[in-house]
């Protein structure tokens, strides 16, 4: 069933291309394989109630762990391309301390096995309490998910499968990937019809979603062996620190995550800005960080950032465009990645923090896709 990997992880990080593309496909009615830009100009077709996304004013998300870092990307999405304030709540907190009930509200729960306890009951209380206090506090639910069977749809009738399909390993990747795609899907939709954006801007962003099979897979073939080779260097590492900004900041929380859970070791994400605020005091030789820096609005102040944490004498790890020549002056190493367009970045980005975590523990000796004290569905609170 692994297909000749070592883990259903590493498969499952493999599968990415095609997950993407299937999940695109399903919802994008664009010819795959002509050269041009989308031959329809306004292509997405979610599929969903046209009720559900008229005269929004906020959308509010509801998930746990990774999915809660695929709805801060969703977020950043939303507002910046949508311009629809979105607040992002774990689960857990939110379904015992729920905002105050505004007008005209999208709640989005995301959950990769739709069974999460906590994200259920966010969803079910939201519904509760919306129930009779008025046509324009009605609730308002959608599911991302990429199993479309499972309990979150008998509660949330709008979903939006992700094409995910299943996944085996603990530690989500595939679903991830997916989860983010749906929130590409999601705000364009939004962008279009709130007319936030122009028509040539939607048509790049579509363009450049187009090719993010192709560069995710080139992404894998260049950096397999290589993040093998560099994870030896960090088997016996005890602390790692990861930075990245707007967008990427989401990406650096989960590439921690990812780490802690399956290699044990200790690792914290900040947003790079945030460092001088209390956590470059941990910075040595022996802590390593990883900085996300890719071109757009907070490029330099990203290399800026990561030149402060090598000054203190971290290794500086790159998740960079920048070739040979130019990223030596700030990174110890690069895993390098495409340039594309900064908002379409964080699919692309992911990639690499994902394959070193999935090395550094495989090197440990550990048990990759079942990592100690965790499940794959998380069915009690
Ligand atoms: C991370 C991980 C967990 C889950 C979290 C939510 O790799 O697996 O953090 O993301 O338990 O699970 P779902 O998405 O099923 O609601």
């Amino acid at each position: 069933e692994k297909q000749g990997f070592k883990h259903f992880m590493l498969k499952e990080i493999y599968e990415q291309p095609g997950v993407v593309r299937s999940c695109l496909e399903s919802y994008l009615e664009i010819n795959w394989t002509s050269q041009e830009t989308s031959s329809s100009p306004y292509p997405i077709r979610l599929g969903l109630e046209e009720s559900l996304l008229e005269n929004l004013e906020q959308v509010q998300i509801v998930a746990c762990g990774t999915s809660w870092h695929a709805g801060l990307v969703g977020k950043y999405l939303l507002e910046q391309v949508a311009q629809l304030p979105t607040q992002v709540h774990y689960a857990s907190e939110f379904r015992y301390a729920p905002t105050p009930l505004m007008p005209h509200t999208l709640t989005i729960g995301v959950t990769q096995s739709g069974e999460t306890a906590d994200t259920l009951a966010a969803l079910e209380m939201e519904k509760q309490r919306r129930n009779g206090v008025g046509e324009k506090f009605q609730a308002r639910l959608l599911g991302i998910t990429n199993r479309p069977e499972s309990s979150l749809s008998r509660l949330v009738p709008n979903i939006i499968d992700t094409h995910a399909g299943i996944e085996i390993g603990v530690a989500a990747t595939k679903t991830f990937v997916a989860q983010v795609i749906a929130f590409y899907l999601l705000a364009l939709d939004l962008a279009h019809r709130r007319q936030t954006l122009s028509r040539d801007r939607l048509g790049v962003l579509i363009e450049g979603l187009r090719q993010l099979p192709a560069q995710i897979e080139q992404v894998l073939e260049s950096q397999e062996r290589y993040v093998e080779a560099l994870a030896h260097e960090f088997v016996e590492t005890h602390d790692f620190i990861y930075i990245g900004r707007g967008i990427n900041f989401p990406i650096a929380l989960e590439g921690a995550l990812k780490l802690k859970e399956i290699s044990y070791i200790h690792a914290e994400a900040y947003p790079a800005g945030e460092m001088k605020h209390g956590p470059i005091a941990l910075l040595d030789a022996k802590v390593p960080v990883v900085a996300i820096a890719m071109p757009g609005t907070v490029f330099d102040k990203v290399l800026s950032n990561a030149q402060e944490a090598r000054a203190r004498d971290s290794q500086l790890i790159g998740v960079t465009p920048l070739d040979e020549e130019e990223a030596r002056h700030t990174f110890d190493v690069v895993l390098p990645v495409p340039e594309v367009d900064e908002l379409l970045s964080p699919i692309l980005t992911t990639v690499p923090l994902q394959l070193l975590a999935y090395h550094i523990a495989a090197l440990r000796g550990l048990d990759v896709d079942q990592p100690r004290n965790l499940a794959k569905s998380v069915t009690v609170e």
